[in-house]
């Protein structure tokens, strides 16, 4: 728990009554852990793994709007406004989760104001994010929009030797381009691009950057 930033600032007795009032859950790939739209039940903070947040289309179709990686947490905003579930969460790979439920989560906001600092620190992340790729959507095209996604990414979850940073994205084409908001088929033409001219070079899974290609 002492790794989890968001629990950075609390002692020991302060971790164990988190212990106390927190639940642990293991999701299989594929397990959704809440849908769009039902009342929220619970905060979540991912121990180990990797979850997918996304919506749906009408007609079906997904849109990939963040993903989790193992440190970060989700699931605070139903329980902050009281409303639904802004989107749903699932599981792309093994993933260990800590809960906690509304009314202790809330107490915990009125408590400890470094944990309500670093929640709200999160969303302003989020609402900055979400600006930028509304900016993107609307000014870019498909190769930045590709290539500016990976390097959110790459920010986010990436390690960095030198000027190259090595990702792992549990996610398929269809998912990434959604996230980047591209075709499928632009996607692979801008990867292959970007592999072609040693940008970047891709295992399963995995992505990296070479920061000092990108230039141009
Ligand atoms: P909540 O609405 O309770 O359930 C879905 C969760 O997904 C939401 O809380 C946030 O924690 C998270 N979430 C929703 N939209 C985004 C987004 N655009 N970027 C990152 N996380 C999000």
């Amino acid at each position: 728990l002492k790794k989890v930033q968001l629990f950075e600032s609390l002692n020991d007795e302060q971790l164990q009554h988190i212990l106390s009032i927190a639940n642990k859950q293991i999701f299989s790939t594929g397990s959704v852990l809440f849908h769009e739209n039902e009342p929220g039940a619970a905060f979540y903070v991912l121990l180990k793994g990797s979850i997918k947040i996304f919506t749906r289309g009408s007609s079906g179709e997904e849109k990939v709007l963040s993903l989790i990686g193992a440190g970060e947490s989700f699931g605070e905003l139903s329980l902050i406004d009281g409303r639904p579930r802004s989107a749903s969460a699932q599981a792309v790979e093994p993933s260990t989760v800590l809960t906690v439920t509304a009314k202790p989560f809330l107490e915990l906001l009125r408590h400890h104001f470094d944990i309500t600092h670093h929640i709200m620190t999160e969303l302003c992340r989020r609402l900055r994010d979400t600006n930028q790729h509304v900016y993107d959507l609307t000014f870019l095209d498909a190769r930045t929009r590709v290539l500016k996604n990976l390097i959110l990414l790459a920010n986010r979850h990436g390690s960095r030797i030198g000027n190259k940073i090595t990702i792992r994205i549990p996610l398929n084409y269809d998912e990434l381009a959604q996230m980047a908001g591209v075709p499928k088929q632009a996607l692979s033409q801008v990867l292959r691009d970007l592999e072609d001219r040693l940008i970047l070079s891709s295992g399963s899974n995995e992505y990296t950057l070479d920061l000092s290609r990108l230039n141009g």
